[in-house]
């Protein structure tokens, strides 16, 4: 059986989940694992009997791989995208795909140029429970949409800091926006205020704690995504979608249909792992088994348009329209607009 050959670059939480699920499949060789910290490298790679590297574009140059799992912070994209276009080489990129519209999108031009093959991390995709939500909503439009990310701040070093994970919209409520893309179409334009409080415990930090985004959908559907991470631990992660006579509550885990159940049972639940299915789906494409890869960089440049558009509305209190932009890439270009 012919295995392909992998290289992961960035082996912290995230990368685990990947390398879990590719060291598992009997097509995959992991031969080479980098990170910027040379010890965890090592480690990893002692695990898992792949070569060490303390630098990702070293690792491209080096071995003859035949696909990259790119797994690092935000603020670590570009470079590494860059090495793998000039190497041909397709890659997986978890989200988001920059801390801002720049990296993504000269990468995303060069994937475009390329035809590269490539495939992003908004996991939520490979979840049954979407595919049942997109399933009932196809004959139930959305006209309003409710969705919340209240969490805790995670721990990683970079995250409480705007220049190094893109603040919380970009880095985790993205995935609510990429299914608020998948569930009721593209988003015209976007409103949005942000609150930020003083952290004593994190004096460096400058992400908003709290923000609320307003979007208008194409559709004449509306949107609200609320933001926090203000909390002890994670509260409540999903969104709720109207629809003329029904209300469908979508969570990673559940999906609720409150037309047939008024007391909230779900009607359904997930017990997938769906970093392995979204791996799956990229290797099987790269072998030429399958075509089910759901978010490439193109796709996953839309969100991180639309989240970058809000992200800024939050900040500076104008308001952002949404259009196809020069690239052809409907989304990815907003202009300001006063409130
Ligand atoms: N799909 C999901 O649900 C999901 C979940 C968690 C994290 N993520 C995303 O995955 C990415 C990584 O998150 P994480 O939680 O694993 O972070 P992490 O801090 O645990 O790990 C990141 C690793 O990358 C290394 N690194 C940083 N810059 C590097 C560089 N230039 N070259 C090589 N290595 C570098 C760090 O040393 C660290 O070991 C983030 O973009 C995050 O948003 C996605």
């Amino acid at each position: 059986m012919p295995r392909l050959r992998v290289g992961l670059v960035g082996t912290g939480f995230i990368a685990g989940r990947h390398l879990a699920a590719l060291t598992a499949m009997t097509d995959v060789a992991v031969v080479a694992v980098a990170d910027a910290v040379a010890e965890r490298a090592a480690v990893e790679a002692d695990r898992i009997g792949a070569r060490p590297y303390d630098d990702g574009i070293a690792m491209l140059a080096s071995e003859d791989l035949d696909a990259v799992w790119f797994c690092v912070p935000p603020f670590a994209h570009g470079p590494l995208e860059a090495a793998a276009l000039a190497r041909h080489l397709p890659f997986f990129v978890e989200k988001p795909l920059s801390v801002d519209m720049v990296a993504a999108q000269s990468i995303a031009d060069g994937v475009r140029n390329q035809g590269l093959r490539t495939a992003v991390g908004y996991h939520w995709r490979y979840l049954d429970v979407v595919e049942q939500a997109r399933e009932l909503l196809a004959e139930h439009p959305v006209q309003l949409l409710m969705g919340q990310w209240l969490d805790a701040t995670p721990g990683a070093p970079w995250w409480s800091r705007r220049d190094r994970s893109g603040g919380q919209l970009v880095e985790q409520t993205t995935h609510l926006f990429d299914l608020a893309r998948l569930l009721c179409g593209e988003v015209d334009r976007v409103h949005a205020a942000e609150a930020i409080s003083p952290r004593g415990e994190l004096p460096d930090a400058d992400v908003a704690t709290s923000s609320t985004v307003l979007l208008r959908f194409r559709s004449g559907a509306l949107g609200s995504l609320s933001s926090s991470c203000l909390l002890g631990g994670r509260h409540q992660v999903g969104l709720q979608l109207i629809t003329p006579g029904r209300a469908i509550e979508l969570r990673e885990r559940s999906l609720t249909d409150h037309e047939l159940q008024v007391d909230g049972v779900p009607i359904a639940r997930s017990g997938q792992d769906p970093i392995a299915a979204e791996d799956r789906a990229f290797v099987d494409a790269l072998l030429d088994r399958g075509d089910d890869v759901r978010v490439p960089y193109d796709e996953a440049l839309r969100t991180h348009a639309l989240v970058c558009a809000a992200d800024r509305a939050a900040r500076t209190g104008l308001g952002e329209s949404l259009d196809g932009g020069p690239s052809g890439a409907a989304g990815t270009t907003a202009t300001r607009e006063a409130q």
